[in-house]
């Protein structure tokens, strides 16, 4: 907890140093969930049908997640050009960004739905996607982070479906990045094959156009992590890790990025990362998260502009 206090008070520094921005008048304010398993958290979308593990061959296809997402940035190649054919996607040329085709019954696995555009289930994270773009649109917000109190919750769930959502249905380009440095798990849900990643720029042994990873959509790039780095508060501190924010934020002016991030109650990791974001998305996991981790959660967050919560596993 002292490290989180400390995280904290260095948060609201370096906030204040930057001028902290007044949070989203229209933001979706949680209800605390009750530790008993009723779902009363209030939801920043209405909740989707849940979807199963795993699937049989005579089974119906896995429904949405309980609690779907979507958010959408414009396109942009994620790379300069540097040698080799241009590979187009849609109308966005991707070079050196190595394209990598996804396999759509393993994202279905994974729960990752937002991939098909006329799929039923996407319908909520279709909303909270339009909810989340028009209010970081209305204050000029172009980071994300999602975050939730414990590990679980449906973090890189959400992130992924509402990258995918954004992507997909809108003509917004957006970098999903797995910030969850001890726990990444985007490559694993998309089925990415082994490459270098995050981890691998992180001890300069690649450059950063080397990460950056085409899913076959136009408008995605992901920045994987395939391998759990364990000083991973002190990493997220480094001023490598803070250039490479910048870059990442500065490089394309119109791309929306979504930060996949550690749970807030668990190490400081997210908490000393948050004053590099404009706004955050909580995911609260119903049954799960309880009223207190909630109101702990949401304190820690006071510096931040919390664009809404998410009630995902609900029914
Ligand atoms: N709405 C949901 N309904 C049922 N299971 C879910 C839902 N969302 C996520 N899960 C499952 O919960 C587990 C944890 O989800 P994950 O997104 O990895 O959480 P986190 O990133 O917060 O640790 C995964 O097995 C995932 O498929
Ligand atoms: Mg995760």
């Amino acid at each position: 907890m002292e490290r989180i206090k400390e995280a904290v008070m260095r948060a609201r520094a370096q906030r204040e140093k930057e001028g902290a921005m007044v949070p989203a008048s229209d933001a979706v304010e949680p209800q605390p969930a009750e530790s008993s398993g009723a779902p009363s958290t209030a939801p920043a979308v209405p909740a989707a049908p849940v979807a199963p593990a795993t699937q049989d061959a005579s089974s119906p296809p896995p429904a949405a997640p309980d609690t779907p997402a979507a958010s959408t940035s414009p396109a942009a190649p994620a790379a300069p050009a540097q040698g080799g054919g241009a590979l187009t996607a849609g109308n966005i040329e991707y070079r050196q960004t190595k394209v990598v085709h996804l396999d759509p019954s393993h994202l279905e696995k994974n729960r990752i739905i937002s991939f098909r555009k006329t799929d039923e289930r996407t319908v909520s994270f279709d909303r909270l996607r339009t909810v989340i773009m028009r209010t970081m649109k209305d204050n000029g917000w172009r980071t994300l982070a999602v975050t939730s109190p414990t590990a679980s919750c449906g973090k890189t769930t959400v992130a992924l479906n509402l990258a995918l959502s954004i992507a997909h249905q809108t003509e917004q380009t957006v970098l999903l990045a797995d910030f969850d440095l001890r726990d990444p798990n985007i490559a694993e849900y998309l089925g990415l094959p082994e490459s270098p990643s995050l981890v691998d720029y992180l001890s300069d042994q690649v450059s950063l156009p080397e990460v950056f990873v085409n899913p076959g959509i136009p408008r995605l790039t992901l920045l994987p992590n395939h391998k759990a780095i364990l000083n991973s508060a002190e990493t997220m501190m480094t001023s490598k890790m803070h250039n490479m924010v910048s870059e990442i934020r500065n490089r394309y002016d119109t791309r929306l990025v979504i930060f996949d991030l550690p749970p807030m109650l668990t190490t400081d990791d997210a908490l000393a990362f948050l004053p590099q974001v404009d706004c955050a998305l909580v995911v609260l996991a119903s049954g799960q998260s309880t009223k207190s981790q909630v109101k702990e959660t949401m304190a820690l967050l006071q510096t931040t502009n919390v664009v809404g919560t998410v009630l995902n596993k609900g029914d």
